[in-house]
This record gives structure tokens, C-alpha cells and sequence, in this order.
């Protein structure tokens, strides 16, 4: 049922050790691109990240996880760094999302909005296969050398988010408000 699916569906933060089958991460990115869009513009682009390119985006994560939270050079620095390192290889799969930059604001809002309901039906499709994703719009995606990795032009494109992907090895508890509190009805 529908309803049960998207009451269910949780960000996952920690993943057991299992790759993710393309075949099964080609399905959910199906179910993406029938999301809806204004106009038409399927503003939504993908990257899949590979072995060799999330050893080196986990290098800048790590590095920018430490350098907000430490002094560089310092054990603390280190410390974080590694750790972060640790938790960015732990992530079985990473898809990155991009948006097609528009110069008319109102047609960018709608291609932002347009990306979420993307990946909405992306969690939402791997959720019903047992996968469990986190969306992130963390200081990775901002980051001037994640556009040079991926060899994107951030003029044409804009990174939106960054999805990590996996088996969940827990799911944590979530809460929204009674729809009651959310809702107001006009005779
Ligand atoms: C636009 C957007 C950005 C998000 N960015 C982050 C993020 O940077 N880090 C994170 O841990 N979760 C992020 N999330 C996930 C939310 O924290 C999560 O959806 C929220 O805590 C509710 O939990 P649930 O998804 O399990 O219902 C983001 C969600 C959205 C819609």
C-alpha cells in the first residue's frame, strides 16, 4: 500500500556492508525521471559514483568535515578527518544529483521542486526494494573541486544533492505532526 511505503521510508545514515546491485539502482532511477516537471524541462541529471571517484570525493569530504570542525595540522584535525574518511567508505553506493541551470528564477524554483519530486520517487522506489538512502545537500555539493572531479561546468549545472545509498543497518525513528495540526479546511 502506498500510504505504508512512504509512512515507512526513513533516511538511513548507517549501511551494512552490501553493494547495491546496478540493475536495481537503474530501477529507481526510472522511477526518477517520471517525476513530475514544468514544461517538460527534466532539469535532473545524474551521476553515478564509481570506486575510484568516491575515494577522492571522501578525501575533500573528509577535509571539509575536519577543517569546519579543527585547526588544520592538529590531532583533533586528523582525528575528524580520519573518521569522516570512515564514514564516507561506508557508503555501499553515491549518486550525485545536478540540476540544468536557469537564468529565469521562476523556472529555476520549479526545476529545483522538480529534482525533489525526483528524488522523492527515487527513495521512495528503492525503499520498496530494502534499500534505505540518505539525501544530503551537505558542503560537498558546494564545493568548487566535486564540480572539477565530476568535470561539470557550473555555469550549466548546479549540484542539488548528493544521495548515499545502501542496505540500512538501522532505522531510526521519525516523527511529523497530526495532520490535524498541518491542515485548515474552508466550507
Ligand atoms: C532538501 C533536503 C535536504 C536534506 N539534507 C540533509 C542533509 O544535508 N543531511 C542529512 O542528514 N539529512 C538531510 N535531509 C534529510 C532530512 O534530514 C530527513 O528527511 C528528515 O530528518 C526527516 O527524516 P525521514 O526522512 O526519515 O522522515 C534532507 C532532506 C531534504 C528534503
Amino acid at each position: 500500500m502506498f500510504l505504508e511505503l512512504a509512512q515507512q521510508r526513513r533516511t538511513i545514515y548507517q549501511f551494512i556492508d552490501r553493494k547495491v546491485d546496478s540493475e536495481l539502482l537503474n530501477q529507481c532511477l526510472e522511477a526518477a525521471i517520471w517525476a513530475p516537471n514544468h514544461g517538460l524541462t527534466q532539469p535532473w541529471r545524474f551521476y553515478i559514483i564509481g570506486h575510484q571517484t568516491q575515494q577522492k570525493l571522501m578525501h575533500l569530504y573528509a577535509k571539509l568535515r575536519a577543517d569546519k570542525r579543527a585547526l588544520p595540522g592538529t590531532e583533533e584535525h586528523k582525528s575528524i578527518f580520519l573518521k569522516a574518511c570512515d564514514r564516507f567508505k561506508a557508503n555501499p553506493q553515491i549518486i550525485m544529483l545536478g540540476q540544468v541551470r536557469s537564468i529565469d528564477s521562476v523556472k529555476s524554483k520549479e526545476d529545483y521542486a522538480a529534482c525533489a519530486c525526483a528524488i522523492q520517487n527515487f527513495q521512495l522506489a528503492a525503499w520498496e526494494q530494502g534499500l534505505g538512502v540518505q539525501w544530503s545537500t551537505g558542503p560537498v555539493i558546494n564545493a568548487c573541486e566535486t564540480y572539477e572531479l565530476l568535470g561539470l561546468n557550473s555555469a550549466e549545472i548546479e549540484l542539488v544533492g548528493i544521495l548515499y545509498i545502501g542496505y540500512p543497518q538501522c532505522i531510526p525513528e521519525s516523527q511529523r505532526q497530526p495532520l490535524s495540526q498541518v491542515t485548515k479546511s474552508y466550507p
